[in-house]
């Protein structure tokens, strides 16, 4: 386990950003998802020690959130969600300066950061002041300060925000590329097929509350949704079929179904005298099941 809290809570002022959260986190790529304003950017940094938590606990890599704050900060890296740059340094400049301030020596810093520009993206823009930077280039040098120093867990805040599709796509595939070297990456987004993407697990937090966690695929096994369209008769079809059913008109969508339900739906329409016009099989996105868990 990378992460662990304990009823975490974060209040500004009164109101409150993270409430009574208690997360478990193991190794590998795990997305932090939720809507606007659900608590997720407060969350990483309550982790990271930039905030105090109001009440609760926490551990990063077995460091204590309140009390080896320096040690977290020299273990991971952050991509934060908004502006971190200096935009009158060069990119290179920039990237070296965040190496050192996280303890490489100058000469060890600087390669990194032409290592990590390069892997981020950004070319012989390097030598420009950042302020010159579009907004996707902004992003590739926030994930290059990031990555500057090796750290053992990248936190990632909405890292495609601002990007065109093109350098999105890229952003994900690198993204993708560092958790399959083995590093540890947080994914924050509420854009759920970046997260889908990405990573195998999943925590989805609303108003600062904890709604589910676990591995993607899990969460979404036996989530399948068959949609079948009768010309009448919909109740009958369904006859000796185990199964949760939503009745629309002449569309019956039904979930938790045995496997063996095409013959047997096909064994009720041919007994009944039942036309099926149309049987899809829609397999729940991600997308699909958080509105769901959401919605509730
Ligand atoms: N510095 C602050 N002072 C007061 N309230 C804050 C502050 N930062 C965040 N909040 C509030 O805390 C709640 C959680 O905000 P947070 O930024 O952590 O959410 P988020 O999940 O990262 O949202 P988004 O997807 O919009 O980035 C929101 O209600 C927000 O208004
Ligand atoms: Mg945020």
């Amino acid at each position: 386990m990378i992460i662990r809290t304990d009823n975490l809570s974060k209040y500004y002022d009164h109101i409150p950003a993270i409430r009574e959260l208690s997360i478990k986190i193991e190794e590998g790529a795990t997305g932090l998802l939720g809507p606007n304003g659900a608590g997720k950017s407060t969350l990483i940094r309550v982790l990271l020690g930039l905030l105090q938590p109001s009440s609760g606990d926490g551990t990063v890599l077995k460091f204590d959130i309140k009390k080896e704050r320096v040690k977290i900060r020299e273990k991971i890296g952050y991509m934060p969600e908004h502006d971190c740059l200096i935009g009158n340094m060069t990119a290179v400049a920039f990237v070296t300066y965040m190496g050192v301030i996280r303890g490489l020596p100058k000469d060890d810093a600087l390669q990194r950061a032409h290592e990590t520009l390069y892997y981020a993206g950004i070319g012989e823009e390097r030598y420009r002041k950042i302020k010159e930077y579009s907004s996707g280039m902004k992003q590739r040098v926030k994930l290059a300060q990031a990555l500057v120093h090796d750290p053992e867990i990248l936190f990632l805040d909405e890292p495609t925000d601002g990007m065109d599709p093109f350098g999105r796509d890229e952003m994900l595939a690198i993204i993708k590329d560092i958790s399959k070297k083995g590093k540890n990456v947080l994914l924050s987004s509420h854009i759920l097929p970046d997260v889908e993407e990405v990573c195998d697990k999943v925590i989805l937090i609303n108003k600062g509350e904890l709604v589910v966690e676990g591995s993607i695929s899990e969460l979404l096994e036996n989530k399948n949704i068959l949609e079948v369209r009768v010309k009448k008769d919909p109740e009958i079809l369904l006859k000796n079929i185990e199964c949760r059913y939503e009745i629309f008109g002449n569309t019956i969508k039904i979930e938790d179904y045995p496997d063996n339900i095409y013959s047997k739906l096909l064994k009720n329409a041919a007994e009944n005298n039942i036309q099926i016009r149309y049987i899809s099989d829609a397999r729940n996105s991600l997308e699909d099941l958080f509105v769901n868990l959401l919605g509730d």
